[in-house]
């Protein structure tokens, strides 16, 4: 007999396979023109998500897609000035935002699957940070 765990697509992220141990993924809650930037981040076997919003500027990390860590893979880099994030917290140890933390979004591993956590109610996130259209 077989046990069927069932899961809200809605809340999917990407594929735990798809991160391997040390990957990144972007993605984006909320619909219209602005939806808010995240991305999802192994640590070895755990998963983490976090806004991608640098604590410094309020800038994209990122310059390329789905590109987040440092040359050696240990740390986030923000690519605008370098602010360094620890992978598993968030929280930036070197640059002009130091000691300051990226805002977190939690996520859980079901069937696979990275999704949302239950608790995250996706629209008041987004609202947080909502950005005004450019003029
Ligand atoms: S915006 Fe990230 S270090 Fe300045």
């Amino acid at each position: 007999m077989s046990e069927t765990t069932q899961i809200d697509v809605e809340r999917v992220l990407c594929r735990r396979e798809d991160l391997g141990r040390d990957g990144c993924r972007e993605f984006r809650l909320g619909s219209g023109p602005w939806p808010l930037r995240c991305f999802v981040i192994a640590v070895g076997d755990q998963v983490r998500a976090y806004v991608n919003r640098c604590a410094h500027q309020a800038l994209p990390l990122n310059l390329l897609p789905d590109r987040f860590l440092t040359h050696d893979g240990s740390m986030i880099l923000c690519t605008a000035h370098g602010a360094i994030y620890e992978k598993a917290t968030g929280y930036c140890v070197a640059g002009p935002c130091a000691g300051r933390s990226l805002e977190s979004v939690p996520v859980q591993v079901v069937a696979g699957f990275v999704l949302l956590e239950d608790s995250v109610d996706a629209d008041s996130l987004c609202a947080r940070f909502a950005e005004p259209p450019a003029p």
